[in-house]
């Protein structure tokens, strides 16, 4: 069973983050907050420590993991180049839910990269993470701390039911921040490509690079996504996910559905509870508050034994394209 450490900030608890910091130094399992979601930690140069994090969350070793710095002294011995475009965006994202592709250096071990040459790198803004991996004095691989295929732990409760009998240590903070994970950006090619939507998107960075795509591979079915962990089925609650465009029409197919006594749920907003009302559960007031609650009310649906879950489609802004992301990982549009 894990050792669960209660962490409140990072300078109250300066005794609590040594111990982790030290189990992590020593090739242990840790949960540690970040802003985005929970991460499963353990030392990223170390490749014993490093296969122990796909034991534990059940994980293909061919899906690499993101290694975590505290400080832009940690990238330099993890990577071979940096292009100009990375230096702007690392400049003016990090520290924050952004990471970062380069070529990795030999002391990055295969292990950490699912066997590629490349390594993806975020600096957290969280700074409990932030002093972790400052006092275990290594970078941090660290995937989201789910069971493969399950929904991002946001929750520590989450944390504590499913991974407590898998890792050595839990710190127990409060609520993922942004809670949706981070956007993965390649900077090893000519221009930028997003390999993985977040709240940090397209529209944003493209005020500072003068080029940058999204990889066709995240939204069509018929062409390979170029990040590995894209492939698979992620996300998945229990019950069946619909996206619907038109918020009328939504509203048709879910009566429909009670009528046949399927047990559903509409996930939406404030505004839209009035339309929804028999069975809207509202994740707050706008599409932040959304991002932050959507993997907490998907494990929720479980918990409830949901069959049916829907949602209206959000447009116009990054962190709505990025929860259609996960929305239609989990599920499909209507
Ligand atoms: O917000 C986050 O990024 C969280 C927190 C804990 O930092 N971490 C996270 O890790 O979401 P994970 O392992 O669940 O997702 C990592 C994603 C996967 O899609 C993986 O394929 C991709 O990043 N990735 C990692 N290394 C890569 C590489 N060298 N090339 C391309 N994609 C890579
Ligand atoms: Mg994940």
């Amino acid at each position: 069973m894990a050792i669960i450490l209660q962490v409140e900030n990072e300078i109250n608890d300066k005794i609590a983050i040594e111990e982790a910091a030290k189990a992590l130094a020593q090739g242990k399992t840790v949960i540690f907050p970040t802003e985005t979601v929970y991460g499963l930690g353990a030392n990223a140069l170390d490749e014993a420590a490093a296969n122990r994090i796909y034991k534990a969350k059940g994980r293909p070793s061919d899906n690499p993991l993101i290694v975590h710095i505290a400080d832009f002294e940690m990238l330099d011995s993890l990577v071979l180049e940096i292009s100009e475009d990375a230096k702007i965006l690392m400049e003016k994202f990090w520290p924050g839910p952004l990471t970062l592709v380069f070529k990795k250096s030999d002391i990055v071990p295969y292990s950490t990269t699912g066997g590629l040459d490349t390594v993806a790198i975020r600096m957290p803004s969280n700074e409990i993470a932030r002093s972790l991996i400052r006092a275990a004095g290594v970078p941090i691989a660290a995937p989201s701390a789910n069971l493969s295929g399950k929904p991002s732990i946001t929750d520590v409760g989450a944390a504590l039911k499913e991974m407590v009998d898998r890792v050595d240590m839990i710190i127990v903070s409060e609520n993922s921040e942004i809670g949706l994970e981070s956007t993965v950006v390649d900077t090893t090619g000519e221009y930028p490509i997003i390999l993985r939507p977040g709240k940090i998107g397209q529209k944003q960075l493209k005020e500072y690079v003068t080029k940058i795509e999204i990889d066709p591979g995240i939204s069509n079915d018929n062409i390979t996504p170029k990040s590995p962990g894209m492939k698979y089925t992620h996300y998945s609650p229990e019950a069946k996910v619909y996206v619907v465009e038109d918020r009328l029409r939504l509203k048709h197919l879910a009566d429909d559905m009670v009528a046949q006594n399927k047990k559903i749920r509409v996930l939406c907003l404030d505004e839209d509870m009035e339309l929804f009302s028999d069975y809207g559960l509202s994740l707050g007031k706008d599409i932040e508050d959304f991002g932050r609650n959507l993997f907490l009310s998907l494990r929720k649906a479980d918990e409830d034994k949901i069959e049916i879950l829907f949602c209206p489609k959000f447009t116009g802004d990054d962190m709505s394209e990025a929860i259609m992301n996960r929305l239609e990982k989990a599920g499909e549009i209507l």
